[in-house]
Order: structure tokens, then sequence, then C-alpha cells
């Protein structure tokens, strides 16, 4: 149940999370008739990377939780439906070598900066030794409290992967678990240039979800814009991140490619975020939901029905390459 309630939460009234999903319901598609669509054609360049369907896998936190095999799985999985790439979570239950040598596919890194001289340093070349392709920073989620899980924390008694404590000895005893955790308050503008100086690979700024703000990214040097509320779990009320789309476009006019996430479930889902300007998706919950049922078997299928729903949504609207799919295609009735 911890399980279920930690993959599945949003913050406070999970108005934001419901409203990621229900944003999609409000954009229609424009199909264009007699298109002579041809074989369609998914594959582009992100990045420098060859990615044969503008989908990745989202970091998502302790993948043990809903299966034994853990991230190892996931990245199996990824590499076997067509060699997704795939976000690994700064809290993954798995050190990243044992996850990289899993599969052989693309595999990104995840960081949730520290304060101090050497932690984000270290992180960050251990990520890269062990082959991580790029790496995303996430500066949204400062101040939320696990609301949900808390409560139920609050009522379990027995051990489980969320609240077994990390030392053997007596408990010490809980702070309020409602309490505001101040190790992400100090967050500011100035840490893009730290982590773009310890960084090899691309820096992806994930959590961005205003014109402004995604500006200031490109001020500081970012090589894509991660466009992200969390999946809902980060700021109650906030915009959904479909709604917000046209402006971080808008605001960053092809300079960096934009990766979007939240709410999606079907191919025509990311059709519609292409569309309003995405250059690729990631999906959060999704394969967990895969993983959680089969392992690396269920993370391959979720990720190859989106995929072929892809295909088939772009065949049925007319448009058979990325390049061919653009803000014509939608009708955005929340604008
Ligand atoms: C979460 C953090 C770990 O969403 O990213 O739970």
């Amino acid at each position: 149940r911890q399980a279920y309630d930690y993959m599945s939460w949003g913050v406070d009234g999970e108005f934001t999370m419901r409203r990621n999903r229900e944003a999609f319901d409000w954009v229609g598609l424009v199909p264009r008739g007699l298109a002579g669509v041809g074989p369609v054609q998914a594959a582009s360049n992100f990045l420098g990377m060859n990615l044969p369907f503008p989908i990745l896998i989202a970091p998502t936190a302790r993948h043990v939780m809903f299966h034994p095999g853990a991230e190892a799985a996931t990245h199996a999985g990824a590499t076997a439906a067509s060699n997704t790439p795939f976000i690994v979570s700064n809290v993954a239950s798995l050190p990243v070598e044992k996850i990289a040598a899993a599969a052989t596919g693309p595999w990104w890194f995840q960081l949730y900066p520290q304060q101090g001289p050497d932690y984000n340093r270290q992180t960050l070349e251990k990520a890269q030794a062990a082959g991580c392709r790029a790496i995303v920073v996430t500066v949204d989620q400062q101040a939320s409290v696990y609301e949900r899980q808390t409560h139920g924390q609050n009522l379990a008694t027995a051990e489980s992967p969320m609240t077994a404590p990390a030392t053997i000895g007596s408990p010490r005893p809980r702070a309020n678990p409602y309490r505001v955790m101040e190790g992400r308050l100090w967050y500011e503008w100035t840490l893009l240039d730290e982590l773009r100086r310890m960084a090899k690979v691309p820096l992806v700024v994930k959590g961005i979800v205003t014109g402004e703000d995604a500006r200031l990214c490109l001020e500081h040097g970012v090589d894509a814009i991660y466009l992200s509320n969390h999946g809902g779990r980060s700021l109650d009320y906030g915009p959904s991140t479909l709604e917000v789309l046209p402006e971080i476009a808008d605001a960053v006019q092809g300079r960096v490619p934009i990766l979007f996430d939240g709410g999606i479930r079907r191919g025509s889902d990311i059709l519609k975020a292409l569309a309003l300007g995405a250059s690729a998706v990631s999906l959060g919950r999704v394969p967990l939901w895969g993983l959680a049922a089969y392992g690396a078997q269920g993370v391959q299928k979720v990720l190859e029905i989106l995929q072929a729903e892809l295909v088939q949504a772009m065949a049925a609207n007319g448009r058979p390459t990325l390049a061919s799919i653009d803000r014509t295609l939608v009708r955005t009735e929340f604008l």
C-alpha cells in the first residue's frame, strides 16, 4: 500500500496532478486528409543522441518498491523497447554502476543538488564515469510535504522500503513529518553555473514551468529545458505542464530542445505535446505500472504500446515525420 501511495501521490489536494491529465482533454486534434502520409518516421536527434521515438523514461525514485529487479529491470525493459533512454533517479535503489551494467541502452542521471563542497561533484563524477549521457538537475520540489504517504507512515507499524531505518539500533524519535525539509531551500540560479562546470555531458534543467525561468535557463547555458511540475508532486495549484508548454516554446525559440512530462497516458497525448512545442516527452508513472506488474517485460510492453500509439496517431492525423508536427495540428480551448 505504501509503494502504491508513493507512486500515485500528488502534493496537497492533487489538483495540479489531475489538471496535468485533464489538460489533454482540452486540446483538440485537427487532422489533415489526403496527406499522402506514407511510412511514418518518429526518429529524431536529441542533444546529439539518436532517439528512435521521442520518448524517454522520467526519473522516479526507489524502483525496488515496485519490483525486486529495481532500476536494473527498468533499464533492461527500456533498452528492449528500441533503446529508450532511461533517466536514473538520484534516489535510485541500486548504485549507478549496477544499473548501467544491466543493459546496453542509453541512460541519463538525475541530480538533487546538495549543499556542501563535495556531494554534487562526486555524485556527478561517479555517474559520468559509469556512462551517463546527460545530467538532469531537478530544481523544483524544494519544500513539498509527502502528505498522503506521510499519513500512511504514521499509521504503518511494519517495516517497509519507505520506513525501514537506515541503521540498526533503536530508532531516533521522529521529528514532525509534516515539517518542510530544509535540504533544498538554498537553490538559486548560480547553482546552474557550478553544475555546468562539473558536467562533461549535456545539462538539462527539470522543473521549469514559466517562460521567464526558461529564458534564465538559457542565460545560464543549459543544454535543454525540462518542462515538468514533478507529476503534480511539487506545488499544488501550479499550472498543468501542457498549458504552459506554448509559453515555454515561445520563450526558448528553438535555441535548445524542450523535454516535457506530466499526464501522458497515450500516443495522442505525445502528439499533442509535440504539436505545442515539446521536442520529446518523458514518462514517469506509466513505466512504473509496467515494472510493478511484470518487471522488465512490463516496462518494455508499456513503452512499445506508447510508441505504436504515437505512430498510429501521426498516421491518423496526416503527419508522417516529427518535423511535420506543428501547432496547426491542435486547437487549444484552454488558452
Ligand atoms: C518524488 C521525488 C523523490 O517525487 O522526486 O518522490
